[in-house]
């Protein structure tokens, strides 16, 4: 078994080769001055289990195209079996036609990693887990809630645990059996699918001196979490404090939210953590579901 990591990698393809005990091939990756781009292994890949690792964020389209270019190539190298790692799946938001003529974009992109040879799946926390269906082969999302829980227990007391909505809730959930004295409530999020604006139903819960957690599995550009931090601080919350799998944080993002009253920002570093948010490590529950799914 060998590790390669590319241009998406965040480092975890080296944290993955060290938990594993495996080699690790470095991957050159380049743009052409017309803007193609190009990869090349610097180490043979023949006969071997190779652990592909590429986050597909940022310029998703760059990364799913060398992620594309680097299984194609693996197996075209003799390589016997690949097992791509793509901690943040991008995509995985379009997962269904929601107006008439749209694509089902997480489909698109699970087939072309079919169809070049991609043999197993990990990922992390999908935006909906069904979507990994679309996968011919085996396809593994990773919960990382004890994680968060992990960090959350040290530093939170009497929580009130928020989902911003349905799609959120089985992680709100399960974060307040792993956190005592907590308590979780999902609000209702609404988007209108052509002018993109959000809207919320809140839950009246009393917030007042207690601590807030709001779960979410992306922040994009921030608006989700702002607002509810705002309305919690609104009604008397002590501390807010977000928890999130994939922190994109695009522009003005972490202002936005640190303006809306979040005092603690914890991400996975499946993405470059940006400087103020606090990074989880990953990698050890990739190693994990790395032996499991080798064992298996
Ligand atoms: C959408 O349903 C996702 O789960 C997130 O809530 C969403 O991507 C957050 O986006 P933003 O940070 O732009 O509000």
């Amino acid at each position: 078994m060998i590790v390669a990591g590319l241009s998406g990698a965040n480092g975890l393809d080296l944290r993955l080769s060290q938990l594993l005990n495996t080699g690790l091939i470095r991957v050159e990756s380049k743009s052409f001055p017309d803007g193609e781009t190009y990869i090349r292994f610097h180490g043979s890949v023949k006969g071997e289990t190779l652990i592909i690792v590429q986050s597909l964020y940022p310029n998703q389209d760059r990364k799913l195209f060398e992620l594309l270019l680097g299984v194609d190539t693996a197996k075209d190298l003799g390589c016997e079996e690949v097992i791509v790692v793509t901690p943040y799946l991008a995509y995985s938001r379009q997962d269904r036609r929601f107006l008439d003529g749209e694509p089902v974009s997480i489909k698109t992109v699970l087939k072309l990693l079919d169809s070049v040879g991609a043999d197993y799946l990990i990922t992390v926390d999908v935006h909906k887990a069904e979507s990994l269906n679309y996968f011919y082969g085996r396809a593994l999302n990773l919960n990382p809630t004890p994680l968060f829980a992990g960090v959350l227990q040290r530093v939170v007391r009497e929580a009130v645990i928020i989902a911003p909505d349905q799609g959120a809730l089985q992680k709100a959930s399960e974060l307040s059996q792993l956190i005592p004295n907590s308590e979780y409530v999902v609000f209702k999020k609404y988007r209108d699918r052509v002018t993109g604006k959000v809207s919320y139903e809140v839950v009246d819960v009393d917030v007042v001196g207690r601590d807030v957690v709001i779960v979410d599995d992306i922040v994009s550009t921030g608006t989700t979490v702002a607002n509810i931090a705002s309305y919690v601080r609104s009604k008397g919350a002590s501390k807010t404090y977000v928890v999130c799998s994939h922190a994109l944080f695009v522009g003005d993002a972490l202002n936005k939210v640190v303006s809306g009253g979040v005092s603690k920002i914890y991400a996975l570093n499946t993405v470059v953590v940006p400087e103020g948010v606090e990074a989880v490590d990953v990698a050890p529950l990739i190693s994990e579901a790395v032996k499991n799914l080798i064992r298996s």
